[in-house]
């Protein structure tokens, strides 16, 4: 689908890493572009046309946000991405609010920025962290998540997708569960919002996190959007120009309200305004729509390489278009160099899921991971290159 909006395409490419990142259309590099050439100037600051229009373009950017996923946008808070999204919860709110002995539940196919920052926390004051197992097909499953649940359990924190399995994690019923237990619910949803409809006020999530580059958006611009009763509660973990009402010789200072106060100093501005216009571009073709098509690409995919007898899937079951993969024998990395060769991008690693080996029994895959702009062309010509595999070490070597 919108091939002709991407004009990285047209040199040949076929790109299945949209799990890291993901190609840009034409219309979010004119919007930042127009913001660059046209207007720039700095927010919240001038008096002037400029930065009047300016300021206009980037707080309407929370209302796009709000549309989108069903949020108030008044306290989607613009951050540099998903890590520092997730950072700021554990150390802005969570530092403060849990104590020694008070149990978070993730799981081991979390990605480095949701289980590090709290590997960190619990170093600092004492919180235990807990993986809930995954099943046979290394999904999280809400039974399981319960099983793992004691009275001691403050937090759930897990991906609305994983971003190596790519199973699609009930949330409905994790929010609805935490809501009841009394216990927070907070969701990377980086892998998640770029390909499906979220819901966040119908789904009790407490704080959601994501990525503009995951989305066809700029790097360096990310969300994080939580409950404002929580936000309130938050400290922001960066202070400066811009969050303050006021500082004086004596220390006293007062910061301003949500969601002034966690954007501190000159922030991303053209990336927020290029944020805008992908979650404009997005809705435009439609979640439903993206995510039906994933799905059909990624069926087409499973069909045609059932017969590869060499080729092993970790995967067949989850819900979305991420596909991990080891062709037998071969290291996951050589497999990446091999397709390189005919100009199809893959990631090949642990994808920053370092623990995902302890369930899964390997510590490297590939990973194809496909957005709407792939095509069934697309599949044929990986399928192609997996068949003959056989010539892997001719052009590896
Ligand atoms: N988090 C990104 C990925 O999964 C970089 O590839």
């Amino acid at each position: 689908m919108n091939r002709e909006d991407f004009p990285m395409l047209e040199s040949g490419v076929i790109y299945f890493d949209n799990g890291a990142t993901t190609l840009k259309p034409k219309s979010v590099v004119a919007a930042m572009n127009k913001y660059y050439l046209e207007h720039t100037s700095n927010i919240h600051r001038g008096d002037y046309d400029a930065a009047i229009k300016t300021n206009e373009l980037y707080d309407n950017v929370r209302n796009i946000v709000g549309e989108f996923i069903n949020c108030d946008p008044t306290t989607c808070i613009f951050t540099s991405g998903t890590t520092m999204s997730l950072n700021m919860v554990v150390f802005g709110y969570m530092k403060k609010h849990l104590k020694k002995g008070d149990e978070v539940l993730l799981n081991k196919a979390e990605h480095a920025s949701n289980v590090l920052p709290w590997i960190k926390l619990s170093e600092e004051i004492g919180i235990v962290v807990k993986y809930v197992p995954l099943d046979d097909d290394y999904e999280l499953t809400f039974d399981n998540i319960v099983k793992s649940v004691t009275e001691k359990t403050k937090v759930i924190s897990l991906a609305h997708i994983s971003n190596v399995v790519g199973d699609v994690r009930d949330i409905k019923s994790i929010g609805e569960f935490c809501h009841k237990n009394n216990i927070l619910f907070n969701v990377d949803g980086a892998q998640s919002i770029p390909h499906i409809k979220m819901d966040f006020k119908n789904s009790n999530i407490d704080f959601l996190s994501f990525s503009g580059h995951k989305m066809c958006g700029p790097t360096g611009v990310g969300v994080l959007v939580g409950k404002r009763e929580l936000l309130e509660e938050m400290e922001p973990i960066i202070f400066g120009g811009g969050m303050n009402s006021y500082f004086e010789e004596d220390n006293s200072y007062e910061l301003k309200t949500v969601p002034t106060k966690f954007e501190a100093g000159t922030t991303a501005i053209a990336e927020v305004i290029g944020l805008g216009a992908t979650i404009k571009y997005l809705m435009g073709i439609g979640m439903d729509k993206i995510h039906e098509y994933e799905i059909l690409l990624k069926n087409y995919f499973l069909d045609a390489v059932k017969d590869i007898p060499n080729l092993i899937i970790y995967n067949k079951n989850s819900d979305s278009g991420i596909i991990a993969l080891n062709i037998d024998g071969v290291f996951a990395q050589d497999t990446s160099v091999y397709l390189n060769h005919y100009k199809i991008a893959v990631r090949a690693g642990n994808h920053c899921a370092k623990m995902l080996k302890d369930e899964i029994k390997i510590k490297n895959t590939v990973r194809v991971s496909m957005y709407f702009y792939n095509n069934y062309e697309d599949i044929d010509k990986l399928v192609e290159a997996l068949k003959n595999s056989k010539d892997i070490f001719k052009v590896v070597l």
